[in-house]
């Protein structure tokens, strides 16, 4: 198979960076194909631990060429950051490559999040404040800057002239901040193009090479399905196409070429930020369950610091996923997490009055409703974390799992029991 698409397939964080960097080795090209520096991917591998926000998972491996597609919307302070940092490690930067189409983030799209969430309140969505919102509604409303437009002195000045004025109108008006300099701004990213010279281009004919040759090429999601702005928990969502629609899109690689969908599920379910969540485990439930949070299942985000919901594995929100995603293979990761404990749950259905939902439904204040159907499964109580393979898991480990994918209705392809590369079990073929 050529042209998988691992895609995040609940609320994000669900360990897609750390499944890339392995798989990283069977594709030859790696394409991060949505989102901006909101996403977090936790790499640990013989080469130490590392946090990427935009560069794919995929740098990792020698052989490979990792491209940033131009469906994503990035801060090149932040790329130049990454980059550096991921080169003073020792970790070659020569094969990767910046999509000319994808969109900047421009600093006024990072105080317009900040400003938005401010101005909502309690309301609030619970953004990254990295500016992503803004950016892509900018895009979408065509008033844009792509990384492109860095490099040429012209085309930066004449789109900033014709953007910078509204933005400057709307940070002062509307909410009392300072505006900015079109000389300064203009200036800065100017310098920030040419910081980046080396790697923005047409990335097409490299992704067409590659499907040309038959070269087997990973696409990198970030976010998680739910977070999808047209099938997510609107307006709790961020602002792109997190899934294998989007894998599509934001990569420039059409429909047809895809040849599987990796959905990528915790064991459980964590989210970071607003917005429902019906399985989520109370602060002051029973009190064994608190202490599991507050140990093992102590989650923080990768990108903010913030604490990570946490609740039990939502199997009518994973079915959703994989129907409006195509998934054929589940990587389910995390399950060593579930080692300690005693019982297990798993949301069957959605309870709402009388009646039994088997899909989740559209309204927040329907889904902030539901009552989550639960079925419970014993614990396995063992530790998982040095499986290799499937069969070395305790069996009440292998009954969990074998019923999540039952449930869900896809075939394993990977389970994860420790956030190093080799804690990982290759169920079926990938590639
Ligand atoms: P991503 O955004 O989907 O790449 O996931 P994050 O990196 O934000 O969050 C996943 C976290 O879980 C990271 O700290 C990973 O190192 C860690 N992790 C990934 N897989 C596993 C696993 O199977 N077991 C454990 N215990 N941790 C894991
Ligand atoms: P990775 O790729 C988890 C969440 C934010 C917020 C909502 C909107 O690491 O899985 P945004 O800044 O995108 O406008 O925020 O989306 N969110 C994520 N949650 N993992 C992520 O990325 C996320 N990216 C955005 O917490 O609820
Ligand atoms: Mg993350």
């Amino acid at each position: 198979m050529a042209v998988v698409a691992l895609i995040g397939a609940q609320w994000g964080d669900e360990g897609k960076g750390h499944l890339v960097d392995l798989l990283a080795n069977h594709a030859r090209l790696v394409v991060r194909y949505g989102g901006g520096n909101n996403a977090g991917h936790t790499v640990v591998n013989h080469l130490g631990t590392f946090k990427l926000h935009l560069v794919p998972s995929g740098i990792f491996d020698n052989a490979t060429v990792n491209v940033i597609g131009p469906g994503v919307v990035i801060n090149p302070e932040v790329l130049i950051q990454e980059l550096k940092e991921l080169q003073e490690r020792g970790i070659d930067i020569s094969k990767l490559f910046v999509s000319d189409r994808a969109h900047v983030i421009m600093p006024y799209h990072v105080m317009l999040d900040q400003l938005q969430e401010d101005a909502r309140g309690e309301d609030k969505i619970g953004t990254t404040g990295r500016g992503i919102g803004p950016a892509y509604a900018d895009k979408m409303s065509r008033s844009g800057i792509r990384m492109g437009d860095l490099l040429h002195e012209e085309t930066l000045l004449n789109r900033l002239r014709g953007v910078l004025e509204e933005k400057n109108r709307i940070l002062t008006r509307l909410y009392n901040a300072r505006p900015l300099s079109l000389h300064d701004t203009y200036l800065r990213y100017l310098d920030l193009g040419h910081q980046l010279a080396e790697q923005i281009t047409n990335v097409h004919p490299i992704i067409y090479r590659a499907i040309d040759k038959d070269i087997p090429i990973l696409l990198e999601g970030a976010q998680g399905v739910l977070l999808d702005v047209d099938h997510g928990t609107y307006p709790y969502v961020t602002s792109s196409p997190p899934g294998a629609a989007g894998a599509c899109q934001g990569s420039g690689i059409a429909p047809t070429m895809l040849n599987s969908v990796i959905g990528v599920f915790k064991a459980y379910t964590t989210r970071v930020g607003e917005g429902p969540f019906p399985t989520e485990l109370p602060e002051g439930a029973e009190a064994d369950i608190l202490r599991q949070i507050g140990t093992a299942w102590a989650e923080v985000g990768t990108t903010t610091g913030r604490l990570r919901r946490v609740g039990w594995f939502d199997a009518v929100m994973a079915r959703y996923a994989v129907q409006i995603n195509g998934i054929d293979t589940l990587a389910i990761t995390k399950l060593d997490v579930l080692d300690t404990m005693p019982k297990i749950k798993i949301c069957v259905g959605y309870r709402l009055h009388d009646a039994e939902l088997e899909h989740p439904p559209a309204t927040i204040a329907v889904l902030d409703q539901v009552e989550p159907i639960y079925e419970e499964l014993p614990g396995w109580m063992s530790p998982t974390s040095s499986a290799r393979r499937f069969q070395d898991l305790p069996e009440r480990a292998q009954t969990y799992v074998a019923r999540l994918c039952q449930l869900v209705g896809a075939r394993l392809g990977i389970v994860s029991i420790g956030p190093e590369r080799e804690q990982t079990i290759l169920v079926s073929e990938i590639f």
